[in-house]
């Protein structure tokens, strides 16, 4: 095991005003089924603004052991999908990168049959399939899961309505890029409706398929029979830019988004302009402002268009600040609150139970020795530092290394007082 002098770690000190504009690259979420969506069918495919972070490299992986090749140019990767492959993903790839899940579909589609290792749980809890099962189920797959492995296959998919118990990202994906080639009509009911979904509904739609209704609650995919490879470009990553609106909320400042979609973050902008951060469209993005003390508020994560599970370590971390009393339930992912231990190292007084957490605001943290145990944990933790007297290590920023591209440096470039400490560097 490396000694602790020998980790990465990120040093972030009190800062602010932030000041200047920051690019948003593309979304993590939706590039990781873009790859996956390649599958589908043989041909070359560029896909553009795609964020260099290490989920993206662990899918190139994934694909890579199928057969396929990819390759990166700057913001491009090229993805070459070979009339033949190995339809299969194994757990030595799988538990790095829980998307990988979402080969299973364009595999049946493209392939007919796949073997996909369960990628387990983690940091915030178990993480099922059985939507996803039971809706590829319903189109026509035959799915078994033996040894830790998904053994699923097709001699015909055939439309149906899927009805899902819960508006799952993945299950949404995974039966869409199925039911493209599918015989016949699928309906899917109570659809997730995330930009994301809406991006993978364009770039099949731009491959030959036939799929309207995405971003709403019904999707309906008509199969078709022949694919063909495209280009596209990655969707802003919203989640990425509501991380620069948190580091403005703790900073203070004024900055702006480049290429950041508001339509996309409506719900958290309305919660942040609560909270004392204002922010408005852009010809270039977002533009936002945050002077003085922060206004607590209430804060339950839904699926979108409701406030995203994934900004509520983001959230949490203004609220130790915030002037009040704020509430936070989460109400997707059973264990994700973590990283709240690693606050209350910092000072701050929260108090979680069952699916909630209350946070009562004090005036500043205290920089301490942190440790990332997520992407966004990891992300939230360095934005608590920029409001936090004297320094706050944060150790494994291999997180945040999984879901933004050059963090720091995009920090940095705002005024945060931030760095990469590596070892022997
Ligand atoms: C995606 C995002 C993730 C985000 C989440 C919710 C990617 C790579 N990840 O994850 O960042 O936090 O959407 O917006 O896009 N569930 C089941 N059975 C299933 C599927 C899901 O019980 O078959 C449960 C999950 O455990 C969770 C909830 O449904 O409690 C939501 O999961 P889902 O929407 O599927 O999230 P992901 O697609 O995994």
């Amino acid at each position: 095991m490396e000694s602790v002098d020998q980790q990465d770690r990120i040093e972030v000190r009190a800062s602010g005003p932030l000041e200047g504009s920051v690019p948003i690259s593309g979304a993590k979420n939706s590039v990781l089924k873009l790859m996956a969506a390649c599958l589908l069918t043989e041909g070359t495919f560029v896909i553009r603004n795609v964020p260099d972070i290490e989920d993206v490299t662990a899918m190139a992986e994934v694909l890579r052991a199928m057969g396929v090749t990819v390759s990166r140019s700057g913001d491009a990767l090229t993805i070459e999908r070979p009339a033949s492959i190995t339809p299969e993903a194994p757990y030595a790839l799988t538990e790095q990168l829980r998307a990988s899940t979402a080969v299973l579909g364009p595999l049946l589609a493209g392939v007919g049959h796949a073997r996909v290792a369960l990628p387990g749980g983690d940091d915030f809890g178990p993480r099922p399939i059985d939507m996803h099962v039971a809706a590829l189920e319903t189109i026509g797959c035959r799915i078994e899961t033996s040894g830790g492995d998904v053994y699923a296959s097709a001699d015909n998919l055939v439309g149906n309505l899927v009805l899902l118990e819960f508006p799952s990202v993945g299950a949404t994906e995974n039966v869409m890029m199925a039911a493209v080639r599918a015989k016949g009509t699928t309906v899917i009911d109570n659809a997730a409706r995330e930009p994301e979904i809406a991006d993978l509904a364009g770039f099949l739609n731009h491959m030959g398929g036939q799929v309207t209704g995405a971003g709403t609650s019904t999707i309906e995919v008509e199969g078709v029979d022949e694919l063909h490879p495209v280009e596209h470009t990655v969707v802003s990553d919203r989640i990425e830019a509501a991380t620069f609106l948190a580091a403005l909320a703790m900073a203070g400042g004024e900055i702006t988004l480049l290429g950041a979609r508001s339509d996309h973050m409506a719900m958290l902008c309305r919660k942040l302009g609560d909270m004392g951060v204002r922010t408005s469209s852009d010809p270039d993005g977002i533009w936002a402002m945050c002077n003085g003390r922060l206004r607590s508020a209430d804060v339950s994560t839904l699926p979108y268009p409701g406030l995203p599970t994934d900004c509520k370590p983001l959230l949490v971390a203004m609220l130790s600040v915030a002037e009040g009393v704020g509430i936070v339930t989460e109400n997707l992912f059973s264990g994700r609150f973590r990283y709240v231990d690693e606050l209350v190292r910092m000072g701050a007084n929260i108090r979680t139970e069952g699916h909630h957490a209350v946070i009562r605001g004090i005036d500043r943290l205290s920089g301490a020795p942190v440790r990332a145990s997520d992407i966004r944990a990891g992300a939230a933790l360095v934005v608590a530092g920029l409001a936090a007297d004297g320094v706050t290590v944060v150790s494994d920023p291999h997180h945040i290394d999984r879901g933004y591209e050059d963090f720091v440096g995009k920090l940095s470039a705002l005024g945060a007082d931030v760095r990469r400490v590596r070892p022997g560097g």
